[in-house]
This record gives C-alpha cells, sequence and structure tokens, in this order.
C-alpha cells in the first residue's frame, strides 16, 4: 500500500534537466490516495507548528486547537510548564474540554465525568468502587500526551511519531531564519490579539507554494503595490526584487530581499512622519549594538519569507506574521495566523504602524490574503481538467543564477514531499 503511494509520488514530479523544466502533476492536489499518504507519512512524521509561548501567558491557561485532524489542548499547566495533551477522554473517548479557550486547573468531561489535572493526571472516575481494585493504578487512565512535544524560541511543535529527530535537528539551517526575526526583540517576540482563523476551498500545498512565491506578487497584488508606491513615496526600491530564495534542507526554503516598504524594525518611510524617524533610528541603533552593522542591516532592511515544512510560514516582511495550515481534505485547508512583535513595543505608536501594515496585506481581510486565496481556488477548481492538462510548471530559475522570484522554494518543497512519500528520509 505504502508502496504503490510511494510510486504515485514518484510519478507526480517530472524533472527534465536538459530543458529545464520542473513539472509537477495537477493530480496530486486531487488525489484522495495520496492526500492519506500525506497524512501517514508527512504529518504524523514531520514536527508540526502547535502555537506560541506567548499565547499561555499564565499558569492553567488553556487553548484546543485542531493539528493534523486531531484534537489537542495546548496548555500552561498549574507549575507553569507547556504542555500538549490530546483532547480525547481516556474512558469512552470524548473531547475532554470543548471550549476555544479558557483558564482550568481541572477538566471534567461531559459524558461520565471523568476529571484530570491539568497535567492530565486523572483524579476522579465516575463510580470508581464499582471496579477492579487495580483500574485505578498510578497513571493507567490519564489524559495521553502527544508523543513528541518541543519549542524553538517559544515556538511549540508537536510530533505524532515517538522516534522522530529532534526539533532542533529537523529546523536544522531554518534555526538561523528563525533566529533573524525573534531576535528582532529587545526581550522577546509575542503574540499581538488572537489567532485569526479562515478557510480555503484549495489544497494546502497551495499555500506552502504561495508563501514563499515572490513572482506573483506585481500581478495578484496590484492594489497593494499601488498604495505602498504612493505611502513609500522617495524610498521605493525600483527595479527587479534584490535577494535571492535559499534551500535550507528537509524541505524548508526561504526568500531573502531588501525591503521596498516600511519594516517597523526598522526601516522608515515618510508616511510615518518625522517623530517615527527618531523612533525607528533608535531601534536600528539597538540593533547595531547588540548584533554589529552588518546583521543590524540585514534584520532592517531585508524582508524574508520562511516555509518550514510542511506547513509552517513565518512572513517578516511589512510586519511578522505565523501562519499554518491544516489539511482537512484534497480541496480545503483550514488556516490559522498569528501576528507576532517585540514585547516592547506595546502600547507605543510602534505596534500601531505593525498593526496598520498587518491589516492592510497580511490579514484575512487586507489587500493581499483574499487575492492569494482567490487564485488558489482558481486553480483548484481548473484541477477539475487536470487529466487532459496534467502539469503544473515550477521551472523558472531552474540551472539559472539565483534571483528572489525563482520557484526554487517550490521545488525544494515538492521533492522533500515526494522524498517523504516514497520513505526516502529518516528525519
Ligand atoms: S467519555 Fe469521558 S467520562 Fe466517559
Ligand atoms: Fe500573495
Amino acid at each position: 500500500m505504502q508502496h504503490h503511494q510511494g510510486a504515485h509520488a514518484d510519478a507526480a514530479i517530472r524533472i527534465d534537466e536538459a530543458r529545464g523544466r520542473f513539472s509537477v502533476s495537477r493530480a496530486a492536489y486531487t488525489d484522495p490516495a495520496l492526500h492519506a499518504a500525506e497524512l501517514e507519512e508527512i504529518f504524523a512524521r514531520c514536527w508540526l507548528f502547535v502555537g506560541h509561548d506567548s499565547e499561555l501567558p499564565k499558569a492553567n491557561d488553556f487553548l484546543t486547537r485542531t493539528i493534523a485532524g486531531r484534537p489537542v489542548v495546548f496548555l500552561r499547566d498549574k507549575a507553569g510548564a507547556v504542555r500538549c495533551l490530546l483532547n480525547i477522554c481516556p474512558h469512552r473517548g470524548a473531547q475532554v474540554t470543548r471550549q476555544k479557550r479558557g483558564s482550568a486547573k481541572l477538566f471534567s468531561c461531559i459524558y461520565h465525568g471523568w476529571a484530570f489535572e491539568n497535567t492530565g493526571k486523572a483524579i476522579s472516575i465516575a463510580q470508581a468502587e464499582t471496579y477492579h481494585p487495580d483500574f485505578n493504578a498510578a497513571g493507567a487512565n490519564d489524559m495521553v500526551p502527544v508523543p513528541r512535544f518541543e519549542s524553538y524560541r517559544g515556538l511549540w511543535f508537536l510530533n505524532f511519531d515517538a522516534n522522530a529527530v529532534s526539533l532542533a535537528d529537523y529546523l536544522g539551517n531554518a534555526r538561523e531564519y528563525v533566529d533573524i526575526v525573534m531576535d528582532q526583540a529587545e526581550a522577546r517576540m509575542q503574540v499581538v490579539g488572537e489567532v485569526q482563523e479562515y478557510s480555503a476551498r484549495a489544497n494546502w500545498k497551495m499555500l506552502a507554494e504561495n508563501s514563499t512565491d515572490i513572482l506573483h506578487v506585481e500581478t495578484l497584488h496590484p492594489t497593494y503595490l499601488d498604495l505602498i508606491r504612493t505611502n513609500s513615496e522617495g524610498t521605493i526600491v525600483r527595479g527587479r526584487v534584490q535577494g535571492k530564495s535559499i534551500d535550507l534542507g528537509n524541505g524548508h526554503a526561504v526568500v531573502e530581499r531588501v525591503a521596498s516598504y516600511g519594516r517597523p524594525i526598522a526601516r522608515w518611510i515618510p508616511l510615518w512622519g518625522e517623530e517615527a524617524k527618531a523612533e525607528i533610528d533608535a531601534i536600528f541603533a539597538r540593533l547595531v549594538k547588540s548584533y554589529g552593522e552588518e546583521r543590524a542591516k540585514r534584520m532592517a532592511y531585508n524582508a524574508r519569507n520562511l516555509l518550514i515544512f510542511p506547513n509552517l510560514v513565518i512572513n517578516d516582511i511589512m510586519s511578522v506574521t505565523l501562519r499554518t495550515f491544516q489539511p482537512s481534505a484534497t480541496d480545503y485547508m483550514e488556516i490559522s495566523v498569528w501576528a507576532i512583535a517585540p514585547a516592547e513595543e506595546a502600547g507605543k505608536p510602534a505596534m500601531a504602524r505593525r498593526l496598520t501594515n498587518f491589516l492592510e496585506f497580511l490579514g484575512p481581510g487586507g489587500f493581499a490574503t483574499p487575492d492569494d486565496i482567490e487564485a488558489l481556488e482558481s486553480c483548484q477548481r481548473a484541477f477539475a481538467a487536470s487529466r487532459e492538462a496534467p502539469w503544473n510548471d515550477l521551472s523558472k530559475g531552474l540551472g539559472q543564477a539565483p534571483d528572489a522570484t525563482d520557484e526554487l522554494p517550490q521545488r525544494v518543497f515538492w521533492l522533500a514531499w515526494r522524498d517523504r512519500l516514497m520513505q526516502r528520509k529518516a528525519t
């Protein structure tokens, strides 16, 4: 069965180096057998983003989420430790808590009333005296934690494969790019407001492709570009985007380039006024002091879109966002987005600038997201013709000098996808 899916995956990618052509089968966005294989070989084996540390500011805070179809509780226990428990009752399987978020020292199941501490420890079982005396042995009826749960720079990930490599090893070269985002904060980055959730009638892999696709920005988002060209008058960087896309290994990739818009850290535009200039100069001076001139310039003036395989995107562009998407069906995904910002910006004008940037472009009602969703859904609808017109093209830049608008990140993603489905990688 798995071997058979591997053969499917192998046939889904066609590379013709001699003619500089890299093609992906459109059936890979619609085939239920490949979708099932992805759930097994990718989503049950890779590290998947759950949430940010700052979403659980206090002991006993909890959030419920669905990760790769499994209900989980992401929580800070009474002693302050962050945990991730499967939200399934050890008795007969009801969701132990049905709230989206809250604060609770105990969870008690609605079905028959079994109760648990927020460490997962069972503390009460209905009519315990009617069970065998050994039934209540310590640990025998506790809520089950996810097999692996680790964090990097405040980002918590789970893995459903108990034998997976460590998160640090899995992230590998992508860690440098997570660092360059998280280091922008003096203290630490934190989530601003709550998670934003929306969905798209499109296969999840299209958002992985779209998130590191710089080629579409000019054509798909002209309204926004007109706005930033007006807002950035006098500082606009015209012509080709200066930068490149980089294969980070394990399916991770990044596009790093010179930003042509205002960045809260720390690229000033006239629209923001003279007062903001002083504030941004001070932020830049702090970055130079902490990291040296070269790295400070890279942090301030460059933008980056990072894909951590399979489904976490960190956009460090005109604001910073975390984005993850769940593979609900071949033609449907559920998307979660968080704005993150340095904790020290709270209540300052810098935060207002950042959130305006976020809302204008990246938010679900911004200038970009509805355009992107429409493009992705348009592809999904057109894939109904994939038997007659079977191939998507991802050749841009193949064998050429690196360019920020290459389709290299998409090729990196698909090659990792194929390796996973063919079980070629141990990590
Ligand atoms: S299913 Fe939870 S107490 Fe029975
Ligand atoms: Fe876009």
